[in-house]
C-alpha cells in the first residue's frame, strides 16, 4: 500500500467512503497541516480556516505553547484513570475553578458527555435539594437546541435528522420555543421542573441570537422557581462570542456551566462542568465518572490553552473583529440580493442565504470559498457560518472578507 503522504485528495476521500461509516458529507477537501489560522491540503494548497472545528480552536491551529504543553506531559504521564490521583489534576481543578468563579469542576472529555453530566448533575440536585419526588424531575429545553449526539442529548433534540430511527427516548424532557419568556414562564409553573438548559447563542442552529434581554430574564426566571440555570457554553464559551463565556454579556453567572471544545484548544478532547457546592457535592463517590476525564494530559493542556486565552487578550480581538466582520458582511447584504441577513455575536457569526432550509446554495458557496482558500461549512442549506480562529488580525480578517464578498458577488451573477 502507498504511504498516506503519497495519496491525492480523490484518494483519501476514496478511502473514508469505502472504510468509513457514512455519517458525514464533508467539505472535499482533505486537509494535512495548520497553523494558527491557516490550514493546508495535501496538495499543498493553503486555506483560512473560518469554522475553527466547529469551534474548538479558537486558539489557532497547533498553538506552540499548547503544544509544548502536550509534549511535556505527554512524556511524564497521559492516564492513570480515576483510581489513582495524579499530579496535575488537583492544580488544574484549583486553576479552572478560580479562572471562571466556580466552585467546584468535573472534568469530562467530550462536550456531549460534559452536557449529559450537566443533566445527571440536576437531576440529582433536583430529588437531593429542591425536593422533586424521586424520578420525577424534569429540565426544559428549547427548541433548535444541539448538545451532540448520544440518546440523552437526541432525545431533547427538535431535529428529525439528529432524532429520528433512534428512539425510544429519555423522558423528562420539556420542549419550548427559543427566545420565548412566556413559554419559559409557563414551563416553570411545574414543580417537578429542575432546570433549565440553554445555549446563549444558539450555534448548530444556525448561529441564532436570542433578544437582548431574553437571558437575563429567563435567568431571574429560573431563580424565582427554584430552577437551575445551565448554561451549554460548549461553542459560545472560551472568548468565541467576545468574552470569557457568553453568559458574561448579559451580566450573570449560570448555575451550572458546560464547556467543551476550546478548553484544549482542539488538541484533543477536554470538557467540564462547573458549578457550586451545593449542586456538585449531590453526586457521590461511584456516581459517575470517566476513565479519560481529567486524565494529566487534557489537564496539562486545558490550563495552559486557558492561559493563552488570557495572555493573547483573545476575548478583545473577537469582541472588536467580529463588530468588523458584520460591518462587512452588512454592506455584503446592501449590495446583493442573495444575502439577507447577518447575525452574531464576537466571531461568532452567521449569513443567511434568500433559498429555503433544503436547498443547497449554502453548500455550493462553500465549495467556491474553497476554491478562492476561504474553508467553511453550511448549517443548513441557507446558512453558512463564519468562526475563524480568534488569534485572526484585522488585515487577515478584512482579506477574509474580501474573499467572500466577491465569492457571493459572482455567484449571484451566474445565478
Ligand atoms: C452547544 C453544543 N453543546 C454540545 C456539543 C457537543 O460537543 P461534542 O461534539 O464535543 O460532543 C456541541 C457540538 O457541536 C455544541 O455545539
Amino acid at each position: 500500500m502507498q504511504s498516506q503522504a503519497t495519496l491525492s485528495t480523490s484518494e483519501l476521500i476514496e478511502l473514508e467512503h469505502q472504510y468509513g461509516a457514512h455519517n458525514y458529507h464533508p467539505v472535499p477537501v482533505v486537509l494535512s497541516k495548520g497553523e494558527g489560522v491557516f490550514l493546508w491540503d495535501v496538495e499543498g494548497k493553503k486555506y483560512y480556516d473560518f469554522l475553527s472545528a466547529y469551534s474548538a480552536v479558537n486558539q489557532g491551529h497547533c498553538h506552540p505553547r499548547i503544544i509544548e504543553a502536550l509534549k511535556n506531559q505527554a512524556s511524564n504521564l497521559t492516564l492513570t484513570s480515576r483510581a489513582f490521583h495524579n499530579d496535575v489534576l488537583g492544580p488544574y481543578e484549583k486553576f479552572i475553578t478560580e479562572y471562571f468563579g466556580f466552585d467546584r469542576v468535573l472534568p469530562m472529555n467530550t462536550g456531549v458527555e460534559a452536557c449529559e453530566t450537566a443533566v445527571k448533575l440536576c437531576r440529582k440536585w433536583s430529588y437531593e435539594v429542591k425536593g422533586v419526588t424521586v424520578n420525577q424531575a424534569k429540565i426544559i429545553f428549547v427548541f433548535g437546541n444541539f448538545w451532540g449526539r448520544t440518546l440523552a442529548a437526541i432525545s431533547a433534540s427538535t431535529d428529525p435528522t439528529s432524532s429520528r430511527g433512534f428512539g425510544p427516548y429519555m423522558p423528562g424532557y420539556v420542549l419550548i420555543p427559543y427566545n420565548d419568556i412566556d413559554a419559559l414562564k409557563e414551563a416553570l409553573k411545574d414543580e417537578t421542573v429542575g432546570g433549565f438548559m440553554v445555549e446563549p447563542i444558539q450555534g448548530e442552529a444556525g448561529v441564532v441570537v436570542p433578544d437582548d434581554d431574553y437571558l437575563k430574564s429567563a435567568y431571574e426566571l429560573c431563580k424565582e422557581a427554584n430552577v437551575l440555570f445551565i448554561a451549554d457554553e460548549v461553542q459560545t464559551g472560551i472568548a468565541r462570542t467576545g468574552k470569557m463565556i457568553c453568559c458574561e454579556h448579559h451580566g450573570f453567572k449560570p448555575d451550572i456551566l458546560i464547556l467543551g471544545k476550546a478548553l484544549s484548544g482542539g488538541v484533543l478532547p477536554a470538557s467540564a462542568v462547573l458549578t457550586s457546592d451545593e449542586i456538585m457535592l449531590t453526586i457521590k463517590v461511584g456516581e459517575h465518572g470517566s476513565t479519560f476525564g481529567g486524565n494529566p494530559l487534557s489537564s496539562a493542556v486545558a490550563m495552559e490553552a486557558l492561559k493563552v486565552v488570557k495572555d493573547e487578550n483573545l476575548c478583545e480581538n473577537a469582541e472588536v473583529l467580529g463588530g468588523i466582520f458584520r460591518d462587512r458582511m452588512s454592506n455584503l447584504v446592501d449590495k446583493c440580493d442573495l444575502v439577507t441577513i447577518v447575525r452574531g455575536k464576537g466571531l461568532l457569526n452567521a449569513i443567511v442565504i434568500n433559498d429555503t432550509e433544503d436547498s443547497s446554495t449554502a453548500r455550493d458557496i462553500c465549495l467556491a470559498l474553497k476554491d478562492k482558500g476561504l474553508l467553511a461549512k453550511p448549517t443548513h442549506g441557507n446558512i453558512i457560518r463564519f468562526a475563524p480562529p480568534l488569534v485572526i488580525t484585522e488585515d487577515q480578517l478584512h482579506e477574509c472578507c474580501d474573499i467572500i464578498e466577491s465569492t457571493v458577488l459572482e455567484f449571484e451573477a451566474k445565478m
